[in-house]
């Protein structure tokens, strides 16, 4: 094998109140995609942002082609042959492609200013010769993830990047992208680029990865091919026990209609949408990634435009939503990830963000609400398993999937008579989804109705009583349970109405 082009010798870590990172070694090779495993809070992401100069580790090294290296930050990093590619690029969002490609290191003319034009050129040479099929004067932020990924992608190999990091690159681009992005992850493999990749989607770990390392509570649980591990033996490591293949549907008995929703229009995403969502049921909504599945429920919701010329039906009686409050008050909740308009406070603290919704107004005294809050998140943190050191800790210092996992609890604690899930799992690990589909299986149980738009199959399939499967804004096809089936599922998702034929079905 060849010499390692970085390594990982005893790395260690703590942040206040917490050990993150225990004596972590690996090694990477070049033309290695090498996945990184571990459940929420492992500490995948501050391995990574050690690596990128980010923070710096208590104890331990980081080697280079065999040279320990001091990495005082990112754009030290990329120097140094190692770029990550994040998921939320914000501070380059109103450059040009060509601008944020060439950002610290611009071409200059003559005279010894930046020449855009030569930039420019260079830039769209280079997404020429990668396949990249975007225009070097675009700005950044009217790119999709997936474009802006590949932008990073370029960026990297721009900079002759030998290491590349791509932390949860797929947790927001439709399978399409995918394809596009693992094809440039073969080719950078090709040229010699090793990989380190992070993601939570065992398929897509075993389909890309050439060597899996399981981290466990900061600790390096194992690091083996790819090829000598199966699914069960990875859950194992990463759990520390194993979990069972299948998760049972809970049986419930499926009442009256609750909410009924007839031909609800939100353009230009969402069109002449009908649903009835019955007691104790959860439907399920299926499609591809920009369906119009999150606006049809933000529209109802009151998030964004939307309506329909009969009444929505709430237990039979025509309700009007027109703020997320309205909703809220008569006991439906959306679970979304988007921060901005449901989400969290990053600035508050676990406890804080858990009774957002609701308690401000039921305890008007700071300290009883306070003590209340703390007993509340208590709660959850322990029926979710959320980690963090307490309850008083800020949101912003969790993990990605213990952010989620925040605004799930938020969300229960409103009890609602109807909750709407919007890609619940996203981002979450293996056993932590295990936990959430208890708590859906606990709702209905206790008769509340579901609805759950989901891109994964298997829990799309699983919790399901009926899918309606979404593809440009319609509904192209409902399934009853006993009629599941992945092939048909997808089918309809890739249904595309084509203008001529738009009255058949
Ligand atoms: N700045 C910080 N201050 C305090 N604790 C932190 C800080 N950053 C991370 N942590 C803690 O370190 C632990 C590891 O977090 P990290 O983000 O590395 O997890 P992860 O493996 O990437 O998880 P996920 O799959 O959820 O993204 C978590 O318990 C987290 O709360
Ligand atoms: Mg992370």
């Amino acid at each position: 094998m060849t010499a390692p082009i970085l390594q990982f010798e005893a790395i260690t870590k703590r942040f206040p109140g917490v050990r993150v990172l225990d004596g972590v070694s690996f090694d990477l090779h070049p033309g290695e995609v090498h996945a990184l495993m571990g459940e929420n809070g492992a500490g995948k992401s501050t391995l990574m942002k050690i690596l990128m100069g980010i923070y710096r580790p208590d104890s331990g090294r980081i080697l280079i082609e065999g040279e320990p290296v001091e990495i005082t930050g990112p754009s030290d990093a990329l120097s140094r042959g190692v770029a990550m590619i994040h998921q939320e690029l914000n501070p380059v969002l109103d450059m040009t492609v060509a601008e944020n490609l060439y950002l610290g290191r611009e071409l200059r003319n003559k005279l010894g200013l930046a020449d855009a034009r030569a930039m420019r050129a260079a830039t769209r040479e280079l997404l020429e010769r990668l396949e990249i099929p975007v225009a070097a004067d675009r700005l950044m932020r009217t790119l999709s993830v997936a474009q802006m990924q590949l932008v990073e992608i370029a960026k990297a190999i721009a900079f002759e990047s030998k290491v590349i990091v791509m932390d949860e690159p797929t947790s927001a681009i439709t399978e399409a992208d995918v394809e596009i992005l693992f094809r440039h992850i073969g080719r950078l493999r090709e040229s010699g680029v090793a990989i380190i990749y992070i993601s939570h989607k065992m398929e897509e770990i075993f389909r890309i990865s050439d060597t899996i390392s399981v981290l466990r509570d900061g600790a390096l649980i194992s690091t083996a091919p790819a090829s000598e591990l199966d699914e069960a033996t990875l859950i194992r490591d990463m759990v520390g026990r194993s979990l069972d293949e299948n998760f049972p549907k809970r049986e419930v008995e499926i009442g009256e209609p609750v909410l009924e929703i007839d031909h609800w229009s939100s353009p230009p995403m969402v069109q002449d949408v009908s649903i009835s969502l019955r007691k104790g049921e959860v439907l399920g909504i299926g499609g591809l990634v920009g369906a119009g599945r999150s606006e049809f429920v933000e529209s109802f919701f009151g998030i964004r435009p939307g309506g329909s010329d009969s009444p929505v039906l709430l237990n039979g009686e025509p309700v009007r939503i027109k703020r997320p409050q309205d909703a809220i008050r008569r006991g439906i909740a959306l679970v979304t990830e988007d921060r901005k308009v449901t989400g969290l406070n990053l600035e508050g603290s676990v406890a804080e963000n858990i009774s957002l919704v609701n308690l401000k107004q039921l305890f008007p005294s700071t300290i009883l609400r306070q003590r209340t809050e703390a007993r509340i998140a208590d709660d959850y943190i322990d029926r979710l398993r959320i980690r963090t050191p307490n309850s008083r800790q800020l949101v912003s210092r969790l993990s990605g999937g213990n952010q989620q996992k925040v605004v799930l609890s938020k969300w229960l604690l409103t009890e609602p008579q109807i909750i709407i899930f919007d890609d619940p799992t996203r981002g979450i690990d293996i056993g932590a989804k295990r936990d959430i589909y208890t708590l859906i299986g606990d709702l209905v149980e206790k008769g509340c109705s579901v609805i759950l738009i989901s891109s994964e199959m298997t829990e799309l399939m699983g919790l399901s009583d009926r899918i309606h499967v979404f593809a440009e804004g319609r509904i192209t096809g409902t399934l009853e349970r006993p009629e599941f089936d992945q092939e048909r599922i997808l089918e309809l998702a890739s249904q595309f109405g084509d203008n001529n034929d738009d009255g058949t079905h």
